[in-house]
């Protein structure tokens, strides 16, 4: 009896243990640093639903925003590492990989218009600074839009003067860095997660970032004065372990690539109006006094940042930073 007993045991888990295996989900975990109610949020959140509809259950994406999985710096190592399978770091954040060509996205006034943008972000050029993540073992999937910057501290920014001396907290982009010290502020390189606290406490005097950013981190209540600038952009690529992609069968990595294709329409579709809303919320509040410059200031705050190009020029590359040049002109001339 007994013996009959194990032999059910046994024959009944060789049985169902292959059918268990295969129904075990792939799991992908994509953590994030902003809030859920921003671009990336929605389109992150999007990305999971569309991917385990199109795989049928058989991928489950967890979503982990806010910083509630990993910070910044932690995230792309992490991503590294495999602990996390995808992510949507700032584009502002790649330097530090190695990577310094993503940095281009961030210098001052280098996009005039989204349309510019995009066709950097979904043209050859696009295509050839996510091919420069695969030595690094990741996988660039996609380009996903927020906005372009304000700038915000508790004392008023009406010329590119009023920012001297300020500690002014940026990403980690060598770029960035040198466009505050191009207006005579002092950057301070943080994490996402700790801006808001850094800015009630008076570690930093002021920041820059997507209003969406400013209203759903609630930054626009610890600075008195926010202006549009809209000086610099910030968007995202979206990435994943090489090594656990190129591992997927086939077909899921067929039906993800859709999932994504199509979050990301999504996410470049709702980017302006996410930050319009936010900016309109940021205005509404009373919280913060929010600055337009008129056309004489918009034009001092150019020329302040006007040298940051040929600065940077070394360290992105002249013929990278030329060809969104001609990206831009080629558009003016349509
Ligand atoms: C920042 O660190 O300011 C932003 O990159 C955060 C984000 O991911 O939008």
């Amino acid at each position: 009896m007994k013996l009959k007993t194990l032999f059910l045991a046994l024959a009944s888990a060789l049985l169902i243990s292959p059918i268990a295996f295969a129904q075990a989900p792939i799991v992908i975990k994509f953590s994030h640093v902003v809030a859920k109610d921003t671009p990336k949020g929605k389109a992150a959140d999007r990305f999971k639903e569309l991917a385990e509809k199109y795989t049928k259950g058989r991928v489950k994406v967890e979503v982990y925003p806010n910083s509630t999985l990993y910070k910044d710096k932690e995230e792309l190592e992490a991503l590294q590492l495999g602990a996390v399978q995808m992510l949507a770091p700032s584009l502002a954040k790649f330097g530090p990989l190695g990577v310094r060509e993503f940095e281009v996205f961030d210098l001052p006034y280098i996009f005039p218009s989204k349309d510019v943008l995009y066709r950097v972000t979904e043209g050859p050029i696009g295509k050839s600074l996510l091919k420069k993540l695969e030595p690094k073992g990741i996988i660039g999937l996609a380009f996903w839009d927020n906005g372009f910057k304000v700038m915000s501290a508790n004392t008023p920014l009406h010329s590119p003067a009023d920012m001297k001396g300020l500690k002014m907290r940026i990403q980690s982009s060598k770029v960035l860095d040198a466009q505050m010290r191009a207006l005579g502020a002092n950057p301070q390189v943080m994490a996402f997660s700790e801006v808001y606290q850094a800015l009630q406490t008076g570690v930093v005097d002021g920041t820059e970032n997507p209003p969406s950013n400013l209203y759903t981190q609630k930054m626009y209540e610890v600075q008195k004065h926010v202006t549009m600038t809209k000086h610099g952009y910030l968007g995202y690529a979206v990435i994943v372990n090489k090594k656990f992609w190129d591992g997927l069968p086939a077909d899921i990595r067929t039906e993800l690539e859709g999932a994504m294709k199509e979050s990301t329409r999504y996410a470049n579709a709702i980017a302006q109006q996410e930050n319009d809303k936010a900016m309109a919320a940021v205005r509404a509040s009373g919280k913060t006094t929010v600055y337009d410059l008129n056309g004489k200031e918009q034009v001092e705050w150019r020329k302040a940042l006007a040298p940051v190009q040929k600065q940077m020029e070394s360290r992105i590359g002249k013929d990278l930073i030329s060809s969104i040049n001609k990206e831009s002109a080629a558009l003016l001339l349509k």
